[in-house]
């Protein structure tokens, strides 16, 4: 059973940072229907929703992916790199005690989970304006007794590693290589974006499918001409907040890892829980 733990987005999300897109006027209404049409794409694809609790003075908040690396041993909540995106970390981490045991990433390292992707047990970290090196050394230090291994790499031009680059299949990253640099994916067969879409690298792959945005279509063939399935999921007012598809969610098995909390009902502390139908 899979987790995705989301949170709602803040009506205050027109104050969001942003980095490499101009300020545009976000419909928070419009917003909060395709999250909630997200969520039911994530349940359609076998995910159990569990809730962070809401923060409606953190703009940037419903981007949850942002605050937290969870593997199946263990969570690291992260010390976002924007000053602002900090106090987010607190209830995630409550939230995550349900289902893990919680490590934490400190000053003076920075870690945005959107600079992180997890291939296996290879952990590619994006070095840049969020995240610094420090921030990736500590997720090493984290997750090395676990057998992964962390590698730094490069990114310019966008926010985030997974900006630049996202899985599309546990053995295939969809990638826009004039943000990073595609051979970093050694092992991965690396599936290169539509020169005309550059922000088309970030896609939510799920088991059997991709949810993705209809913004790209030429980038969506590419992926459908390699027999992936790619369901469409519009997020474009969170785009508007420099937010894209992984950014809204931490998916996760359920049954592993070492809770620090025992609670058998759908309902913890930190977390509300909505089964998949
Ligand atoms: N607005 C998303 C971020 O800058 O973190």
């Amino acid at each position: 059973m899979l987790i995705a733990l989301t949170r709602a987005v803040a009506p205050s999300i027109n104050r969001c940072e942003l980095t490499h897109v101009s300020r545009a006027p976000i419909d928070v209404a419009l917003a909060v229907r395709q999250h909630e049409q997200y969520e039911a794409a994530l349940r359609e694809a076998g995910c159990s929703i569990a809730h962070a609790a809401p923060e409606p003075d953190l703009p940037d908040s419903v981007f949850i992916e942002d605050t937290a690396v969870v593997c199946d041993e263990v969570a690291v909540v992260t010390r976002p790199g924007a000053a602002s995106r900090r106090p987010e970390t607190a209830a995630v981490a409550a939230a995550l005690r349900a289902f893990r045991r919680v490590e934490t990433i400190d000053a003076p390292g920075t870690l945005d989970g959107g600079d992180v992707l997890v291939a296996g047990r290879t952990v590619y970290v994006g070095v840049g304006a969020r995240s610094n090196v420090e921030g990736a050394r500590q997720l090493e230090e984290r997750l090395s007794p676990y057998g992964y291994e962390v590698r730094p790499v490069q990114v310019n031009g966008c926010l985030h590693l997974k900006s630049a680059a996202t899985l599309v299949s546990p053995a295939a990253v969809l990638v826009n290589p004039a943000w990073v640099d595609a051979l970093v994916f050694a092992s991965l067969d690396p599936v290169v974006v539509d020169p005309g879409e550059p922000f088309a690298a970030n896609a939510l792959l799920l088991g059997d499918r991709i949810l993705y945005s209809p913004a790209y279509p030429r980038t969506r063939a590419l992926l459908e001409r390699r027999g992936l399935r790619v369901v469409p999921v519009d997020l474009s007012e969170l785009a508007k907040a420099e937010g894209a598809l992984t950014c809204c969610s931490l998916v996760f098995k359920r049954g592993t890892g070492r809770p620090s909390s025992t609670a058998s009902s759908p309902t913890w502390a930190g977390a509300s829980l909505s089964r998949a139908p």
